[in-house]
């Protein structure tokens, strides 16, 4: 079977006010009736996929439980991380966890906040890797690039992407977060997809794979999990040996040191929704180009989104073109569409000011 391991604790500072360090955008319904984590667990349930792994921190462990019942799935096991060590210790911890109690499994790790429209392609990319992850590859997840985005990991394929079909392609190399230049070099190649940031790989694989590109995370994390304490059904990591654990993400820890790298390139609709302007894009802009949630009305806009977070707060546009504006009860965003990506500079400053 393949084990979802669902890894939800980041938070995501460009959809301020939505998201906030106390409720990240991954538990919001930021595009549909769902939230975008219970979207996640949705996605890879059904024939041949086990109970989900979810790792979150102790803040939201909560709201995990609870989304996931309201959605009626049942985790397998929700491991709690004494504090954000970033990604590679958490999927090794992941690992390690399901060592014990599922070995032969495969494992598909997936952020809890990105948008997939279409769940029955996905899980067609999922399938067409099965084969690969088997024999012990490290299978990744290729999106078309559009732009030299930077904030992307990006892999090298061995030749050009072909017809795009779901069908597994040999990787040269992972390389995380490229500067500006290097990425649109790799644009302009044609030799490069991004890496979606989900990945599909069998314990013993990634196991193997830690212990020869970051051996100094594997006793800290053993530990935390050997001396994890159960306590109301979820699994608090021990902190003290989790305290041990670099920093670091599975892209750098792991994936740019690899050499069993294999792609499915997936085209059939991807977005980790980095900022107000990709929610509209994923949100179905009507002809004007505007979206609206409920309680807000847009007169004569264009090309803009206008979203109310409150049931009884009414927001009204009229005449705007270009504008992103999101009203929460404590604080409201009005921005230029075109400067999306600067939301965070407003956190960066509200920070300092408290
Ligand atoms: N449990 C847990 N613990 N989850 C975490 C932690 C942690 O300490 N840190 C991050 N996450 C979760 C985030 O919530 C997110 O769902 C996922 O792990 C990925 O982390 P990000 O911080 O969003 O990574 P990124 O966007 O910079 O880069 C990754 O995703 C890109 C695509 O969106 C990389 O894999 C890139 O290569 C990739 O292109
Ligand atoms: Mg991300």
């Amino acid at each position: 079977t393949i084990t979802p391991v669902l890894l939800c604790g980041g938070s995501g500072t460009r959809l301020w006010p939505l998201s906030r360090k106390s409720y990240p955008k991954q538990f919001a319904p930021l595009v549909g009736d769902t939230t975008l984590f219970q979207a996640s667990s949705q996605r890879l349930t059904g024939d041949g996929y086990a109970a989900p792994l979810v790792l979150t921190n102790s803040d939201f462990r909560f709201i995990v439980a609870e989304q996931l019942q309201e959605v009626g799935i049942d985790p397998g096991a929700i491991l709690i991380e004494p504090e954000g060590r970033n990604t590679a210790p958490a999927v090794l911890a992941a690992a390690l966890w399901l060592e014990k109690t599922d070995p032969d499994c495969l494992m598909l790790v997936a952020p809890s906040d990105h948008v997939v429209p279409d769940p029955d392609a996905f899980r067609a990319a999922v399938a067409a890797g099965e084969a690969a992850a088997r024999s012990g590859q490290l299978v990744t997840f290729g999106i078309k690039p559009t732009h030299a985005e930077t904030g992307y990991g990006y892999l090298e394929l061995d030749g050009d992407p072909g017809d795009f079909s779901p069908n597994p392609l040999a990787l040269k190399r992972f390389v995380e977060k490229p500067d500006l230049q290097t990425a649109e070099e790799m644009l302009a190649s044609g030799q490069y997809l991004w890496n979606a940031g989900i990945f599909l790989f069998s314990v013993k694989a990634i196991l193997a794979a830690f212990r020869a590109h970051a051996p100094a995370l594997i006793a800290p994390v053993q530990a935390a999990v050997d001396e994890g304490q159960t306590d109301l059904g979820f699994l608090r990591l021990d902190p003290a040996a989790w305290a041990g654990a670099d920093d670091i993400s599975i892209d750098y820890a792991v994936m740019e040191r690899a050499e069993n790298l294999t792609v499915v390139p997936f085209a059939a609709g991807w977005s980790d929704l980095g900022g107000w302007d990709a929610v509209w894009r994923e949100s179905a802009p009507d002809a004007d180009g505007v979206v609206t949630s409920d309680n807000a009305t847009a007169i004569d806009c264009e090309n803009s989104l206008l979203r109310s977070e409150d049931a009884g707060l009414e927001v009204v546009g009229i005449g705007l073109k270009d504008i992103i504006t999101v009203a929460m009860p404590d604080a409201v965003l009005v921005a230029d569409a075109n400067r999306a990506q600067d939301v965070k500079k407003a956190v960066a400053a509200l920070k300092e000011k408290s």
